[in-house]
């Protein structure tokens, strides 16, 4: 069934008596009875479908988890409260214990970064930080390390770089390690990790998926041989999404191909016409033929290269930067991406934040740089907009 299809439909109640809901409720019950004690036995111990307890799972949650399962192509799927609990739960489902190495692509997100560095280091975890991009260099670290897993992001974040998950997944496995892929930048629509080899992928629902910015939330999903775990673990650590979350989210999901089409699209053609502006010192866009990963980007990603562009503006220093957000009038300069309007945001200031400037700088991710989410306005808004804001910037 084509993504465009089953967004819309999966998950859809199919019970009801008499009458079946074309959309699932809000269902806010926190306890559930059963027929009798013996059926809820077997429910409890997840043997069972049905419900009992909503940190065990819940209807509202179920229809967003069966849906997102149907567009990753995977067998089992917990919606969590926000992308942070959901990478918490993906690391912690590969049996990451204390003196454990744990591989971590070099530029991951700011806070998955630093949970490895303070939280994990913490606890006995050690992780090695590697750049992802490199097929030899990550051969090479799994080799000496022997790590319980990898994670990586297949489009990074800010730069734009790319993980060739198939690839990785094969080089992960060959040394008995776990991949896991936050595919928050690449969505469903554009890459199903599960389906290249990866062994758990997580989404930041917050982004693309619920796509409007008004819900917090985050799901892990795999093949059946981690259902078992998956759920124990969620329901140990008790950071399931919320129902209403869960609701905004599902319904958010339903025109996920369609923003995506519109995101991409606006991306590419922002992008290309960002390499002729003056003030712009690089525009960094896998689709770009200059990317210097473009004939993977052609590979991996061939149905749209995404709806995020970084840019150096060739100022390359904050107060030049900030003059240029403060400038814009219809681009969001907030903390997030994936909304349906254009989000613009400096990782100097807030993703990357929490790395050192020297180490931040030496990734690639400069003074200057600047991230914007395309959002699905008309083109020559965007456009207009940011033509406006560069020469106030300049
Ligand atoms: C790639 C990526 N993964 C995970 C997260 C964390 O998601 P959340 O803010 O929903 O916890 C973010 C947030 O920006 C992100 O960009």
């Amino acid at each position: 069934m084509s993504i465009f299809t089953a967004a819309v439909h999966a998950g859809r109640p199919e019970g009801g008596d008499p009458s079946i809901p074309s959309v699932p409720g809000i269902d806010l019950a926190v306890s559930f009875r059963a027929a009798d004690a013996a059926t809820l036995h077997t429910i409890l111990a997840g043997e069972a479908p049905g419900f009992s307890y909503s940190r065990y799972g819940s209807p509202t949650n179920a229809a967003l988890e069966a849906a997102l399962c149907a567009l990753e192509g995977a067998a089992t799927a917990r919606a969590c409260a926000s992308g942070m609990a959901a990478i918490h739960v993906a690391l912690l489902l590969t049996g990451l214990e204390a003196g454990d190495t744990l591989l971590v692509a070099q530029e991951s997100y700011g806070a998955t970064f630093a949970l490895a560095d303070t939280v994990l280091r913490r606890l006995g975890v050690r992780p090695i930080f590697v750049d992802a991009t490199d097929q030899a260099a990550l051969g090479a670290a799994l080799a000496e390390h022997q790590p319980r897993a990898l994670i990586v992001e297949p489009i990074s974040n800010p730069l734009l770089h790319l993980c060739d998950v198939e690839a990785t997944a094969r080089l992960c496995h060959e040394h008995g390690a776990q991949l896991i892929v936050d595919a928050t930048f690449a969505t469903p629509y554009l890459l199903r990790p599960l389906a290249q080899g990866a062994d758990i992928v997580l989404h930041s629902l917050t982004k693309y998926i619920g796509g409007h910015d008004d819900v917090l939330g985050g799901v892990v999903l795999a093949s059946e041989r981690y259902a078992a775990d998956l759920r124990s673990l969620t329901i140990l650590t008790g950071g399931l999404l919320d129902p209403h979350a869960a609701y905004l989210a599902l319904r958010g999901l339903r025109t996920l191909p369609l923003r995506m089409r519109e995101h991409c699209s606006n991306a590419a053609e922002v992008a290309a016409w960002l390499t002729a502006q003056p003030g712009i010192a690089a525009v960094h866009y896998p689709g770009l033929p200059a990317h210097p990963q473009h004939d993977l980007a052609r590979r991996m990603l061939p149905v749209g290269f995404g709806g995020m562009v970084a840019f150096d503006l060739a100022a390359g220093n904050e107060a030049a930067v900030l003059r240029f957000l403060d400038a814009l009038r219809l681009v969001l300069p907030v903390t997030t991406l994936g909304g349906v309007a254009s989000q613009i945001l400096y990782p100097a200031m807030s993703s990357h934040r929490a790395l050192p400037p020297d180490h931040r700088r030496a990734l690639g991710i400069g003074d200057g740089l600047v991230r914007l989410s395309a959002g699905i306005e008309d083109l020559s808004d965007i456009k207009a907009d940011l033509a406006g804001a560069l020469a106030a910037a300049s």
